[in-house]
């Protein structure tokens, strides 16, 4: 069965999608327009609302991109395990997968609030792991520039094996409760950590009760290779990047052969890569919706969105020109810009074109026809070992999740592609994952 899932993030994944008519006329801490697309996504019978997140107002020193706004920059957005808890308090099924960073925070205070999302949501908390792809953050936690990749990746895994270790501290009957005898809780079914490492040095136990799904599904977005290692090592649900099929199946065989290596199952991960979807009733609705967009993106901002997807000052270049040399080491994340350096080249395209088929994407492919002829891809990248279903980037909101879950979804279901009901009550039941075994230290 495909998995889908989808930001939850009005403003649309098109960089002009807030612009459009059909979208909502705010959204800037509208909680009603978060509550309202959750509850449209959850019919749809969605797997997850996801929420990208980092740590500080972004793009302030380029005045074109921070007054436009770009769904990455997030300017103003609530904290996604806040927003999440809300959320699950008008949902009954849909996952909430919320990004957190680990160079940031300390592994107690992480595992505690997914620890307390999951509860609240009865089983329905999903963490994104990443290490900050924003050099710019750094200067909010003490620092001047950010921390070096492999000391972050470094730090991520020994947050995550604490993490793992502090939702293992109680037994799932530790709580008796029981008012005859007196006895809250059974001393026997709770156990210390007493980690001690590099990054780390945390006692235990966590102050939460054993996680309805055990550990929250976990997720990790990293593409370089240290990102690649923390997602095989540790991920249930992994993301990739992948601007066309051959390289969604070339990262597809990698992943899983890489969390084989690490003695994991790999029929246990589920690999999604992000889509941008354009459709109607017929191709040429599909068409006029994405034309329209893409008048609303002046060269500027065109230009200077896309040298932040592929982290080089493309200005000074010739528009009409190719891309230049993007081989530099850079600090922060690289595999957006790897995926366009590579399409690039391969199809000799230009800036403009570059930036006209990125930005309707935010970075990745694009389906654009009629609901049959999505679907019809959707199912050829199924079929064909280049994932197990999609993030889906919605354009313009809510039109293009409306028109998503009452065209495609109908159609992938008659094709037997797609859930009609939720199998069960968690995302672990949702997306076929198996509940972790709690692991009992000994001695
Ligand atoms: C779909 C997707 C969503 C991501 N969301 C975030 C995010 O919200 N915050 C973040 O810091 N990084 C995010 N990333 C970036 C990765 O987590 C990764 O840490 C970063 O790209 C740096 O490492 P890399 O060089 O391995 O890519 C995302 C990546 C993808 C593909």
């Amino acid at each position: 069965m495909m998995h889908l899932m989808t930001s939850l993030f009005p403003i649309g994944s098109h960089l002009a999608g807030w612009r459009h008519p059909d979208s909502w006329p705010r959204t800037t801490m509208q909680l009603d327009v978060f509550i309202e697309m959750a509850k449209l996504a959850e019919r749809g019978k969605f797997d997850m609302l996801f929420l990208a997140d980092g740590n500080a107002v972004r793009a302030m020193d380029d005045e074109v991109m921070f007054v436009a706004n770009t769904n990455t920059d997030r300017p103003s957005t609530y904290d996604p395990l806040m927003i999440f808890a809300a959320i699950s308090q008008h949902t009954k099924h849909i996952g909430l997968f919320a990004t957190a960073v680990t160079t940031y925070d300390e592994p107690y205070l992480l595992a505690r609030r997914f620890g307390s999302l999951d509860h609240l949501s009865h089983g329905r908390a999903c963490w994104n792991i990443v290490t900050g792809n924003y050099e710019g953050d750094a200067v909010n936690f003490g620092r001047s520039t950010h921390v070096p990749r492999a000391e972050r990746y470094e730090r991520a895994d020994e947050f995550v094996t604490v993490c793992k270790g502090l939702w293992d501290s109680w037994a799932e009957d530790a709580f008796l409760e029981d008012k005859a005898t007196g006895r809250f809780l059974d001393p026997a079914k709770v156990q210390r950590l007493d980690h001690v490492g590099k990054h780390f040095s945390v006692q235990g136990p966590l102050n939460v009760a054993r996680l309805p799904q055990g550990y929250p599904v976990l997720s990790a977005a990293g593409q370089s290779e240290p990102g690649r290692e923390l997602a095989a090592k540790h991920a249930d649900l992994i993301f990739s990047i992948a601007l066309t099929k051959e390289d969604a199946q070339a990262f597809y065989a990698d992943l899983k052969s890489r969390v084989a290596r690490h003695g994991r199952n790999p029929a246990h991960t589920r690999i999604l890569p992000g889509l941008t979807v354009y459709t109607g009733e017929t191709a040429s609705e599909a068409d006029e919706l994405y034309e329209e967009l893409q008048s609303l993106i002046p060269p500027e901002v065109g230009v200077r969105s896309l040298s932040k997807f592929c982290r080089a000052d493309l200005s000074g270049y010739d528009i009409d020109g190719p891309l230049p040399d993007l081989s530099a080491e850079v600090l922060g994340m690289t595999s957006y810009r790897a995926a366009i350096d590579k399409l690039a080249k391969e199809r000799k395209l230009t800036i403009r074109e570059l930036y006209q088929m990125i930005i309707p994407s935010a970075g990745h492919v694009v389906f654009k026809g009629s609901y049959r002829q999505v679907a019809d891809e959707m199912e050829d990248w199924f079929r064909s070992g280049a994932c197990d279903g999609f993030n889906v980037g919605m354009p313009v909101l809510p039109r293009s999740l409306e028109t998503f879950v009452d065209l495609v979804i109908p159609e992938l279901q008659r094709r037997g592609l797609f859930r009609e009901e939720y199998p069960g009550t968690t995302l672990r039941d949702t997306l076929g994952l198996p509940v972790p075994e709690r692991r009992v230290r000994v001695g």
